[in-house]
């Protein structure tokens, strides 16, 4: 039987704008490029990544009474997420975020949070009752709801995976409780420790450091076009990134860790795990947009036979 992940996360619609520059503080630019309107939310992209690459994903979150929220609900049930838990709030509107990509694929993003904020304990309550095999999160919703769901998750002996993104100095890790994984980017990981993880050494400083504030198993370290970095406490694995054509690096980091998440909990091996997100990471940054750019798993065992990957 296929792995249940419970994502207790964020979902929003992408305002997603392709250009050549990003404007300066205080300028107006006229840029003939391109936009769109993309599914998106950390969390709605995790969710969807564990089931296009076959996991059984439970999806909790919030969004607002309105086309979008409408939109997005339809479009989960489709993909074959378990809807149950999503609840439609009428005080608040869908979370939207805006992005602005350039042309070498770099994004900058601001986000709208709205219903996302308003995800309730009675909401993880319900969830809860789908006996996950794991509890999935990140840092786009409330911060009480994420240490409230990894209680619950932690007083019924499920694993927990947080993802770190987005990150800021007042997240509150000390009331965590303990956790599988860890996972932030580079830019997380400064924020968090004050060592930015540019070199292997530097990797595993910030890593030790990570382990001082924050009781997980282990350590997962996203570098981008690097690859990533896992660490343990005693041991890490550098795991480099798969060469690819970068188009957009948007919901890479939400694909690599729910992609990671999975091939952990189906094997219990974390180099694999590093691997298969790392193909599904590089498979992602190769194409437009959030939802737009989720591999399924045949596409990932293609790219893994193409590339002569052995996990
Ligand atoms: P996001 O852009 O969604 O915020 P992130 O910053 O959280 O992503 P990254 O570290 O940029 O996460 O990317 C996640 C994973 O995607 C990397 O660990 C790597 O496996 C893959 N990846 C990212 N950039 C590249 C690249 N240039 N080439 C190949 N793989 C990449
Ligand atoms: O990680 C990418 C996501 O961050 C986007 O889809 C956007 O909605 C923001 O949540």
């Amino acid at each position: 039987m296929e792995k249940r992940i419970l994502v207790v996360s964020s979902a929003n619609m992408d305002f997603v704008m392709n250009m050549r520059t990003i404007p300066s503080a205080g300028q107006t630019l006229i840029d003939n490029g391109s936009y769109r309107f993309i599914p998106g939310g950390k969390g709605a992209n995790s969710a969807v990544a564990i089931r296009r690459l076959g996991g059984d994903c439970v999806f909790c979150t919030r969004l607002g009474n309105d086309a979008n929220g409408a939109l997005l609900s339809n479009l989960y049930k489709k993909e074959g997420i378990d809807t149950r838990f999503i609840a439609r709030d009428d005080n608040n509107a869908t979370g939207l975020a805006a992005i602005m990509v350039e042309e070498n694929g770099v994004n900058r993003i601001v986000v709208y949070p709205g219903a996302n904020l308003a995800i309730t304990s009675d909401d993880i309550d319900n969830a809860m009752t789908c006996y996950p095999d794991a509890l999935f999160m990140q840092l786009e919703i409330d911060p009480e709801a994420i240490i409230y769901a990894a209680n619950c998750a932690s007083k019924a002996g499920v694993p927990i995976f947080i993802d770190a993104g987005p990150a800021t100095k007042a997240f509150p890790l000390d009331r965590l409780p303990p956790l599988e994984v860890f996972s932030p980017n580079e830019t997380e990981t400064e924020i968090f420790t004050g060592i930015s993880p540019s070199s292997p050494e530097n990797c595993l400083r910030a890593a030790i450091a990570l382990s001082k504030i924050v009781n997980a198993h282990y350590y997962v370290i996203k570098l981008g076009g690097r690859g990533v970095y896992i660490y343990d406490g005693l041991y890490y694995h550098c795991l480099p990134a798969y060469d690819t054509k970068v188009v957009d690096t948007t919901a890479a980091g939400d694909a690599f860790t729910a992609a990671f998440t999975l091939e952990y909990l189906r094997s219990g091996d974390v180099e694999r795990a590093g691997k298969y997100g790392n193909a599904v990471g590089s498979i992602t940054v190769s194409r437009a947009g959030a939802y737009t750019s989720l591999p399924t798993a045949n596409e990932v065992a293609g790219f893994i036979k193409a590339r002569g990957i052995k996990l």
